[in-house]
């Protein structure tokens, strides 16, 4: 009986990959990630302040998939969202706070999630005030490492308007690599705007 067994299993690993471990994702806390001068952490409503100043700036939103924040009430409804949407198992979005302050100065996301494939994309935004520091190359840093360590995915996408200088720049650094060229693919503003989309494997994140 046990040989039959036996055998019955050694039949089945040869057929199905026993390494494979499906990506699991605690969806019951945001976890608060930090580096030498940032806090990636849930954000709340003490932030609806702080979110309205950074996604209603013109400048910040030039490149962004959404239409600039008009008014405090539609932070507030950004900061519901963001918790519905973590809720409903869809995305995970940090606020990018200073360590000194607890100051949010941005956000950093994960999205499009495909467990199956496990693979995401993600986002990220900074106060004008606060670029050119190297803060979103650290912050991203630190997401990375998270992505491909703790919740063991394999890829990693970014969509960026070509014309996205910075952003190219911070992914360029942290190792993605341009994948492809997609055109006209936005609305937005009342502007059609092109992709460069940018892909980086877990096996390649640790070079950088
Ligand atoms: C893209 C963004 C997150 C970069 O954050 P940051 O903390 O300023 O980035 P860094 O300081 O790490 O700088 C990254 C690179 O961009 C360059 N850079 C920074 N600001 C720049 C600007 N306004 N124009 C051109 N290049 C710029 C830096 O010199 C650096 O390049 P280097 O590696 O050659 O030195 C920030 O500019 C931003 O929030 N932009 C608006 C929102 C946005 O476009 N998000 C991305 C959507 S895909």
């Amino acid at each position: 009986m046990i040989r039959k067994t036996a055998l019955l299993f050694s039949r089945l690993a040869a057929t199905v990959d026993l390494s494979y471990q499906p990506i699991m994702i605690d969806w019951k806390q945001l976890p608060t990630l930090i580096t030498d001068r940032i806090c990636l952490r849930p954000v709340s409503p003490a932030d609806i302040d702080a979110l309205f100043k950074i996604f209603s700036d013109p400048e910040v939103i030039r490149y962004w998939a959404a239409p600039a924040l008009k008014s405090r009430d539609a932070a507030t409804d950004l900061v519901n969202e963001i918790h519905d949407r973590f809720k409903r198992h869809e995305m995970l979005k940090w606020g990018l706070a200073l360590r000194e302050t607890n100051l949010l100065i941005g956000t950093t996301t994960l999205f499009n999630l495909n467990l199956q494939n496990e693979r995401a994309e993600i986002g990220y935004g900074l106060a004008r005030d606060y670029w050119g520091h190297g803060y979103m190359c650290e912050a991203l840093r630190a997401l990375l490492q998270y992505a491909f360590e703790v919740l063991n995915l394999h890829r990693l996408e970014a969509d960026v308007d070509p014309r996205n200088s910075a952003s190219i720049r911070t992914l360029e650094r942290l190792g993605f690599k341009r994948e492809g060229y997609l055109r006209e693919r936005w609305h937005i503003n009342n502007e059609i705007q092109d992709t460069v989309f940018f892909g980086l494997l877990r096996s390649e994140w640790k070079q950088f």
